[in-house]
């Protein structure tokens, strides 16, 4: 039998990487699941809500994962926990494989294999397993209910016999995942939406959405998009460009989403001061990549910051604060990735270690980190 463990998470991580519909699924396959007792509170899940779908509890982390075949988490867990792992047995959760190279080296030497669901490749078949969509799409539909719940205004535009009030405008800055649902939410807020990205591919995108699209489109524009999709570091000429065209414009902004990321650095400075000083007092902005360094300057992990009366909120896991939609989406982007491990005639673990899946996500094995870009920057060479 593969046996599957969870460990609960740590206490500011509400969501958990096993639900009730996962474990049915997974005991389906073969496997026998047993999780931490308690792990599941925080998204609402019960102990008998697991055993009923057929999962055993354990009382202790370590007693979850210790005869583990696969652990699975949302967090990097601690080392100790990992250490308490069979050798060869597969974390798979979100470990942050852009931080703390030094500790994941250390976790690498465990002899666990280490899977980092943030890693996964952007191909067709891996959409299911997609973690960053699964949550991205939760945060940018919490940003705009956040800042429309802070915002001293009504957004929609109403018409009422002592007068007509107006929409309020609201601002996307990065039309990814969560840039779509925030554009979305604000829509259907009422607001009127305009939304810029610096890849082309999007302007299509935010007009069906019912939102007007904001961007230098000049040569470099049109090439800004990698093959996996994402955005790339733009020249200083067109930021140039890009921040004379977004300072008219934020002027008469009263909320602003960020989302911008480029993957594996940190995230581009949309909003300078001086932007946040040109806004009217009472004006919101929520940057959603504080955890990266942020889009906006002032903007602070974890705190509301008010400069000239706008507020400049840094909310950290916006995916943890809708848990239990957040955790099941997420349970499923795990289930989906292990299914295929699960031998079902051996009932053993099978790695297949050629799937570009498995490749792509991958960051140790047997003792070494196997990630050619956290390799490099251990100083350790690809071995990808
Ligand atoms: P992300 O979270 O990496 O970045 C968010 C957005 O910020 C992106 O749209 C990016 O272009 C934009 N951005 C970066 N620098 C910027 C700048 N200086 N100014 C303005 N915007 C900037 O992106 P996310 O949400 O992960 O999505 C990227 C793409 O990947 C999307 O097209 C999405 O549909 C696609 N995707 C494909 C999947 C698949 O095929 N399996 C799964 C998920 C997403």
């Amino acid at each position: 039998m593969v046996a599957i463990g969870v460990p609960a998470e740590g206490e500011d991580e509400p969501r958990i990487g096993l639900t009730p519909e996962t474990v049915k699924k997974l005991v389906k396959q073969g496997a026998t699941v047993t999780v931490r007792s308690g792990a599941g509170l925080r998204s609402h899940f019960t102990d008998k809500d697991y055993t009923d779908a057929g999962a055993n509890i354990a009382k202790t982390d370590e007693e979850a994962v210790r005869d583990a075949d696969i652990v699975l988490t949302v967090r990097r867990p601690p080392l100790a926990l990992v250490k308490s792992m069979k050798k060869g047995a597969a974390l798979v959760g979100m470990l942050d494989p852009f931080a703390d190279d030094a500790g994941l080296d250390t976790l690498a030497k465990t002899g666990v294999s280490l899977f980092s669901m943030e890693l996964m490749p952007r191909i067709t078949r891996a959409q299911v397993m997609d973690v960053l969509s699964s949550q991205s799409n939760l945060a940018g539909y919490k940003a705009v209910v956040d800042a429309a719940a802070a915002f001293q205004r009504a957004l929609p535009m109403m018409m009422t016999a002592a007068g007509t009030v107006p929409a309020v405008k609201v601002f996307i800055m990065g039309v990814g995942v969560a840039g779509l649902q925030a554009i979305a939410t604000a829509r259907r807020l009422g607001a009127i939406v305009t939304a810029t990205d610096v890849r082309p591919a999007v302007k299509e995108q935010v007009a069906s959405l019912g939102a007007k699209f904001i961007a230098v489109e000049d040569e470099e524009f049109k090439q800004a998009e990698t093959a996996g999709g994402y955005a790339k570091e733009m020249s200083e000429a067109y930021k140039r460009k890009q921040a004379e065209l977004i300072t008219e414009h934020v002027k008469n902004q009263d909320i602003v989403i960020t989302t911008a990321l480029i993957p594996g650095r940190p995230a581009p400075k949309l909003i300078s001061k001086e932007m946040i000083e040109s806004m009217r007092p009472g004006s919101i902005i929520v940057d959603l990549a504080v955890e990266r360094g942020g889009n906006a300057e002032l903007a602070k992990p974890g705190e509301i910051v008010e400069h000239n009366g706008v507020r400049i909120f840094g909310l950290l896991n916006l995916p943890g604060s809708l848990p239990v939609n957040a955790s099941s989406l997420y349970a499923r982007n795990l289930q989906a990735f292990v299914e295929p491990m699960i031998d079902k005639d051996k009932r053993a673990l099978a790695i297949n270690w050629d799937d570009e899946i498995i490749k792509g996500t991958a960051i140790a094995r047997d003792g070494a980190i196997v990630n050619a870009m956290i390799a490099e920057r251990l100083g350790k060479g690809g071995k990808s």
